[in-house]
């Protein structure tokens, strides 16, 4: 079956407050409109046309990042969500596939739910998503009779009788893309609303001979999101299935409730995972690693055996090879350590490449900044870096090789030397007693004098 997505992202999103359209708020780290689109994506569509329309070029920049396949056209007013779906139709002019019509602000459709939408094609020639909600609000109500989805009605438009259903239209539909451009070609705005409802071409579908059903899902799937309050409570429901699915997956989450994920984290079996540690986007940790409470991850790679913080900050580019050690108060950047190689305490690795058991001493700093450019380190295989050396970069210190601690390494240190960078220890006999006794006594005077 070839599928076609169309989402719809063209509303403002007033009660957002914002000056970023509302589809471009986060939710674990990855705009909600990227959920959206990647819930459609497991379908392997041919084609995904997004309709925008406030901030248009914002959403565009941010979609041709996450995936440059995916088309944007402009709704300029929106006139209703079959005006909406409307504007696609150029882009998949001569298409016979299927259409699937997703919101950008609805980002947890579950893929299981699409592909009963697909399943149910089969036999239909609509297939409308709905769900029995504890509240129907003001949600379409989809008029079901004999297992046939004869209307949908929205609830401006309905009796109380139809207002009295509690079956919801939750906005996702799938037909064939001839039949359902077709059937939008004859939507009208002669409604309570005055908009072009796309809800309208089921009944127009079922006037035609056509066959429709409706196919449902739990209502926190449909979840629309509209303010920032609704973007917190999404954001929870998020979390709370991404730690159920990574306990479900054989990783430990000592307490899952302080764990925050983004949408891509992946974490291998047998993961220890402490409490509050926070993963940015793009982070994979794999097998049998143990994230030590209260650290930061992001753009990181992790691999087996390596053991994180406490209070370890990983930052985009980072890359722990298998039983490494990265332990508090150390931060990471567009670093590669290398197997069994310890970054223990109290220390900044930045653009660096450290070799394999090597040993950073406490408060090391490779020093990548120099106010303009950034610069590499590089330390080799089985290398002691002294605690407290500044290694200002670009520089190197071959295998083996030793650092004093309290060193300022300016200069390539050779495989095997050692290198002192360091003013040489002065010791004065006695001074330290008589400095004291000479500080004391002008306090004592000075005391005396204020009364
Ligand atoms: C719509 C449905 C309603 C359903 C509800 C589920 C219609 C007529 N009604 O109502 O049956 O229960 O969603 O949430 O379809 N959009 C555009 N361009 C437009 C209009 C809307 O891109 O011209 C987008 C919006 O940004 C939003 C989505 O379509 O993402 C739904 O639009 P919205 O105005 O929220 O529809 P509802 O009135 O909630
Ligand atoms: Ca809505």
């Amino acid at each position: 079956m070839s599928i076609a997505l169309i989402i719809l992202a063209a509303g403002k999103g007033t009660r957002m407050k914002s000056d970023l359209p509302k589809v471009l708020h986060e939710i674990g780290g990855a705009p909600m409109l990227v959920h959206a689109v990647q819930a459609g994506r497991t379908l392997d569509p041919d084609h995904a046309v997004i309709v925008a329309g406030h901030g248009a070029d914002a959403v565009a920049a941010a979609m041709r990042d996450d995936d440059p396949a995916v088309r944007i056209v402009l709704q300029t007013d929106q006139l209703g969500t079959a005006h909406a779906v409307a504007q696609a139709r150029p882009e998949l002019e001569g298409y016979e596939g299927d259409a699937l019509v997703l919101y950008g602000d609805t980002p947890f459709i579950r893929p299981e739910t699409l592909r009963r939408m697909a399943d149910a094609r089969r036999a239909h020639d609509i297939v409308v998503l709905g769900f029995e909600a504890a509240d129907p609000g003001r949600y379409g109500r989809l008029v079901v009779s004999g297992g046939t989805l004869e209307r949908i009605v929205e609830f401006k438009d309905a009796t109380p009788t139809e207002q009295a259903i509690t079956l919801c239209n939750s906005g996702v539909v799938m037909a064939s893309a001839p039949v359902l451009f077709d059937l939008i070609a004859q939507v009208g705005n002669d409604n309570a609303s005055g908009e072009y409802y796309l809800t309208d071409i089921v009944g127009l579908a079922r006037a035609q001979g056509l066959s429709a059903t409706a196919v449902t899902c739990a209502e926190v799937e449909t979840m629309g999101i509209n303010s920032r309050a609704e973007l917190s409570v999404a954001e929870a429901a998020f979390q709370a299935r991404r730690r159920a699915e990574a306990l479900e997956n054989g990783v430990t989450l000592v307490a899952p409730d302080t764990v925050h994920f983004a949408h891509d984290t992946y974490l291998g079996r047998d993961c220890l995972i402490e409490p509050n540690v926070i993963f940015g986007p793009g982070v994979t940790i794999e097998t049998g690693a143990r994230i030590r409470a209260f650290s930061h991850l992001e753009g990181c790679h992790v691999a087996r055996g390596a053991i994180v913080g406490p209070y370890a900050r990983l930052r985009p580019g980072t890359e722990l090879a298998e039983d490494t050690r990265i332990g508090n108060f150390v931060e990471v950047k567009q670093a590669l350590i290398g197997e069994g190689t310890k970054v223990n305490h109290l220390s900044y690795i930045g653009d660096a490449e450290i070799g394999r058991d090597s040993n950073i001493g406490a408060g090391t700093i490779t020093c990548n900044y120099d106010g303009v450019m950034k610069h590499q380190t590089r330390i080799g295989d089985r290398v002691f870096i002294g605690s407290d050396t500044m290694l200002v970069a670009p520089v190197s210190v071959g295998d083996d090789a030793m650092t004093g601690s309290g060193s300022v390494i300016t200069r390539d240190v050779a495989p095997g030397a050692l290198a002192i960078a360091r003013a040489p220890q002065v010791d004065k006999p006695g001074l330290a007693r008589k400095l004291l006794d000479m500080l004391r006594a002008r306090k004592a005077q000075r005391d005396k004098e204020r009364g």
